[in-house]
């Protein structure tokens, strides 16, 4: 195999070894019963281990019941929940692939249905969503609504934080005893971890709120409280996101600053998203302070910015995400140093051998040796065949 191209170059992070730099983005599938994974989860999971991804994140797993966006969310918070998820993590290791989990907490954006279903928080008196313990009361740094009609969620109190923290530390031994080699703690998209960063969920006059150092302790402390639970050859992923997008929101000078800390905290990847602290961002990728019109929110590698300026400037590895389609683009933000890893989401669902297919548009894989070798024998035929006909016409 060719080692020019950068996506199929392998990475070795403290002892864990990437086979290459895809990495399949967290994706909710909102049909977890009671925090349990189900046949869909190993359906869906096991296919982007088939299709050889380097690296296989779950969706968000809740560290506690209340941590969940919906009921029908994935939970880490007991050894049940952790089980069912340990022929997931088999098979994707049999595939030659890290299996990853990404441990979240939604905070005030807990208690929601799931986007196809509408999208929008349960209230607390509506019984026709009474389904395991739902809807439930959300806790976030402060009683700020995401939105208005939102939930207004309790404010966390010492005693809730340091539950809080000691249910992402529980968390990550479930999942190292199960076999997850690696893990992402989810501080973006206006869950609890990044409404204690962002200036507009964190209104606390305590310690934990204020400056940018109080707004960054907590999240600092539940980073630092994983990594001394993980073994030491295991990387730390954290996602945040690098903007906020809003006025007087967290900036990507914040997040320069934030990254160096996570560095400090023992956080390996800092996972480069944005938006998602109330509704979506309004400006535009670069921070410039212009308008963010529908459309430009979604062009190819819009938040690859971020990841660049993270790794340029704060000292630690990054990884892009968001509308990373074509295999030669993604290979561009590796050479061009924008990010060390890609991660994919929707172009993954929509082919999930994605992987497979950009080694052939690259040129990496002739003789399809990176194939399941279930596989491999036919897809080789199948060429020859295509070549035979092709020459025929
Ligand atoms: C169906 C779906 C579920 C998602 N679930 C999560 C999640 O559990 N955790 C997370 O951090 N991001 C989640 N995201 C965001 C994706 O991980 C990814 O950042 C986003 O889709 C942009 O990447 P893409 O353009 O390659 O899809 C989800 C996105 C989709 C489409």
């Amino acid at each position: 195999m060719s080692h020019s191209v950068k996506l199929f170059e392998p990475l070795t992070i403290r002892g864990t070894r990437l086979p290459n730099r895809i990495v399949v983005s967290p994706l909710c599938q909102y049909c977890a019963s009671d925090g349990l994974a189900q046949p869909w989860h190993f359906a869906h999971l096991s296919t982007f281990a088939r299709g050889k991804a380097g690296l296989v994140f779950t969706e968000a797993a809740a560290v506690e019941a209340r941590g969940r966006i919906t009921p029908q969310c994935l939970g880490i918070w007991t050894d049940e929940q952790a089980q069912a998820l340990e022929p997931i993590v088999a098979f994707i290791e049999s595939m030659g692939c890290v299996p990853g989990m990404q441990l979240a907490h939604a905070g005030r954006k807990g208690s929601t249905r799931p986007p196809f279903s509408p999208r929008g928080p349960i209230p607390l008196n509506d019984e026709d969503s009474a389904v395991a313990g739902a809807p439930w009361q959300t806790v976030a740094p402060s009683p700020l609504p995401v939105v208005e009609g939102w939930h207004v969620p309790d404010a966390l109190d010492d005693t809730g934080l340091l539950e809080v923290k000691q249910a992402f530390v529980e968390a990550t031994k479930r999942a190292v005893a199960v076999g997850f080699r690696a893990l992402e703690l989810h501080m973006a998209h206006g869950y609890l971890l990044h409404s204690f960063l962002s200036p507009l969920g964190n209104e606390r006059s305590d310690a934990y709120g204020g400056d940018i150092e109080g707004r960054m302790r907590f999240p600092l402390e539940v980073a630092a409280a994983v990594r001394a639970a993980m073994p030491d050859d295991l990387p730390l992923f954290t996602r945040i996101s690098a903007i906020d997008g809003r006025e007087g929101g967290w900036s990507i000078e914040d997040s320069v600053v934030f990254g160096r800390r996570l560095a400090e905290a023992g956080v390996d990847v800092v996972d480069c998203s944005s938006g998602g602290i109330g509704g979506a961002p309004r400006f535009r990728s670069d921070d410039s302070g212009k308008p963010l019109t529908a459309g430009s929110a979604r062009e190819p590698g819009f938040q690859v910015p971020f990841s660049r300026r993270l790794r340029d400037d704060a000292g630690i590895k990054t990884m892009a995400v968001g509308v990373i389609i074509d295999p030669h683009q993604a290979e561009e933000i590796l050479q061009s140093g924008g990010a060390d890893l890609v991660a994919l989401g929707r172009e993954l669902m929509y082919d999930p051998f994605w992987p497979l297919h950009a080694a052939e548009a690259l040129g990496v894989d002739p003789d399809y040796q990176m194939w399941p070798e279930q596989y491999a024998w036919a897809v080789d035929r199948r060429a020859q065949i295509k070549a035979l006909n092709q020459g025929d016409s």
